[in-house]
C-alpha cells in the first residue's frame, strides 16, 4: 500500500480516473448524440458568474442561501462571484446576453458546485447534463425535453427510472394558490417539523415536499397545486400529459413534486431511479420557468430544461448491475523485445490507420510487456523480438481467443490488423 497522500481531493469532491471516468466520456456522448440529434446545439459557458445570476434562481432555496460558494476576486472594489450551483442560470444569463435567434434548444455538461452534507450520490462537484429550451410555451417542447431525458436513460440501459410529473402553475393562478396554502399551514405550523415550523413562510411550497413524517402528517389534505390550476394552465398539463403518452414516455402524476429551485412554473418533473436509496435518488429533474429570463435582464421569453447528475445515473447503472465503462482503451498492444523502435514505428502506424494502439516502455522483459499487454485490455498484440525483426516479420497474437499465433510482414501489419478488428 503507497503512503496515505499529503493532500486529498476536497471533501465532498473526488478523482475520476480511468476506467471508471470512461463511464462518464460514455454518457457525454450518448447524451451529445440524443440531444444533438433533436436540434440542440452546445453552450459552454463560464464556471462562475456575477453572484446575482444565481441569487435569481432562488432567494427561497438551500441552493443558493446555504450551498452556494461565493468568492470575491481581486479588482478594485471586488467582484462578487459565485460558483455555478446549477446550468440553468447560466445559460439565460448566456442568451440575455448574446439574444441568438428563437427558439433557442442548448445542452450542456459541466459541473456544478453546492456546499452540501457529502453522503452517497450528494456531492460538492458533481456534474450535470443538461437542456435549456427558450422560446415558446408549446406544450410539445415540455413533452420533447422529457422524452430526450427519458431516452436518454434508455440508451444507456437504466431500465428502472420513473417520471414523476405535476404542474406549479403561473403567475395567474399561483397567488391564490399560495393564499390557501398559507392558510392551512398558518393553522397548522406547530405540527410542521423543526425546520419547516420556523421557516415555513420563506417557501410554503417546500414543505409539501418535506418527507419528515410531522410535515407528512400535517399536509395530508393541504391544498396541492395541481387542484389550483387556472384554465390555460390545467390545458398545457393535459396536453403535456397527451403527448408523453403518445410518445410512449410513462410517468406518474406527483401532486406534491417541488423542484429545489424558485424559478418554475406550470410543468415540473423528475425522474426517480427505483435502485437508489430515496433521499438521493433522483437521476434528472427540470421544468419550465416562465420569468426567469425576465429576471435576469431579458425579454419576457419563456424556457423549459432539465439538469440531470452523472454521478447519480452511474451509481442507479451500477445498482441495475450494468457495466458502463466496458471496452478496452486501446485495440492494440504492441511488444518489442529489440530496443523499442519497432514498437514506436508500428504503434504510430496504427494510429495513423484510426486504430487505437498502445506499447511497453523501456525496453522491459518479454514477460513485462506481455502483462502490461493484458492488462491493457487489447484484443490484439504485435510481438517483434530479434527473430522477427531480422526476418522483417511480425507476430500477431489473438488475446481474446488464444488463437495459434500468425505472422505477417512488416509492409502488411496494419491492414491484416484492420481485417482482424472487423
Ligand atoms: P436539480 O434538481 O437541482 O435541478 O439538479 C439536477 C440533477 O443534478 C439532480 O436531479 C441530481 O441528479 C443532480 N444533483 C443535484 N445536486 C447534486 C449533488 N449535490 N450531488 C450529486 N448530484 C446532484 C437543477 O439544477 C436545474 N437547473 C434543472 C433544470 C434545468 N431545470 C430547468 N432547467
Amino acid at each position: 500500500m503507497p503512503e496515505p497522500a499529503a493532500f486529498q481531493a476536497p471533501r465532498g469532491t473526488f478523482d475520476v480516473l480511468p476506467p471508471r471516468s470512461r463511464a462518464y466520456e460514455r454518457m457525454v456522448a450518448t447524451f451529445a448524440r440524443g440531444v444533438e440529434g433533436a436540434g440542440y446545439g452546445l453552450v459552454i459557458s463560464p464556471m462562475f458568474e456575477d453572484v446575482r445570476v444565481f441569487q435569481r434562481v432562488g432567494e427561497a432555496t438551500d441552493v443558493v442561501r446555504k450551498e452556494m460558494y461565493d468568492l470575491f476576486d481581486k479588482d478594485t472594489p471586488p467582484r462578487h462571484l459565485a460558483l455555478r450551483p446549477e446550468g440553468t442560470a447560466s445559460v439565460v444569463r448566456a442568451w440575455v446576453q448574446h439574444r441568438p435567434p428563437l427558439p433557442f434548444k442548448a445542452w450542456y455538461g459541466a459541473p456544478s458546485f453546492r456546499y452540501e452534507a457529502p453522503q452517497a450520490g450528494r456531492y460538492r462537484q458533481h456534474h450535470q447534463l443538461g437542456v435549456e429550451a427558450l422560446g415558446t410555451e408549446d406544450p410539445d417542447l415540455d413533452v420533447e425535453v422529457i422524452g430526450l431525458l427519458a431516452s436518454f436513460y434508455r440508451a444507456i440501459g437504466l431500465r428502472r427510472v420513473t417520471c414523476k410529473l405535476n404542474s406549479l402553475g403561473d403567475t395567474e393562478c399561483r397567488p391564490a394558490y399560495l393564499e390557501a396554502l398559507t392558510a392551512y399551514l398558518e393553522a397548522r405550523a406547530g405540527d410542521l417539523c423543526d425546520e419547516h415550523g420556523t421557516h415555513w413562510r420563506d417557501n410554503p411550497l417546500r414543505v409539501l415536499d418535506c418527507k419528515r413524517p410531522a410535515c407528512v402528517a400535517a399536509t395530508a389534505d393541504a391544498p396541492l397545486p395541481m387542484q389550483h390550476l387556472c384554465g390555460p394552465c390545467a390545458a398545457h398539463l393535459a396536453r403535456v400529459e397527451d403527448g408523453l403518452r403518445a410518445v410512449g414516455v410513462p410517468f406518474t402524476e406527483d401532486p406534491r413534486l417541488v423542484r429545489g429551485l424558485d424559478y418554475y412554473t406550470r410543468t415540473t418533473f423528475e425522474f426517480a431511479a427505483e435502485a437508489l436509496d430515496t433521499a438521493q435518488n433522483a437521476v434528472g429533474g427540470g421544468g419550465r420557468y416562465g420569468g426567469l429570463v425576465e429576471d435576469l435582464g431579458g425579454p419576457a421569453t419563456p424556457g423549459i430544461g432539465f439538469g440531470c447528475g452523472v454521478e447519480r445515473v452511474l451509481l442507479a447503472a451500477e445498482a441495475e448491475g450494468l457495466d458502463l465503462t466496458g471496452g478496452a482503451a486501446v485495440d492494440v498492444f504492441v511488444v518489442d523485445t529489440t530496443g523499442g523502435t519497432a514498437a514506436r514505428d508500428l504503434a504510430t502506424a496504427l494510429r495513423e490507420a484510426g486504430i487505437a494502439a498502445d506499447r511497453a516502455w523501456d525496453n522491459r522483459s518479454f514477460k513485462a510487456q506481455f502483462k502490461a499487454a493484458d492488462r491493457s485490455g487489447a484484443r490484439v498484440a504485435l510481438v517483434v523480438g530479434p527473430d522477427e525483426a531480422g526476418r522483417g516479420v511480425v507476430a500477431v497474437k489473438d488475446l481474446r481467443d488464444k488463437a495459434p499465433q500468425t505472422e505477417v510482414t512488416r509492409d502488411e501489419v496494419v491492414e491484416h490488423v484492420r481485417k482482424l478488428l472487423a
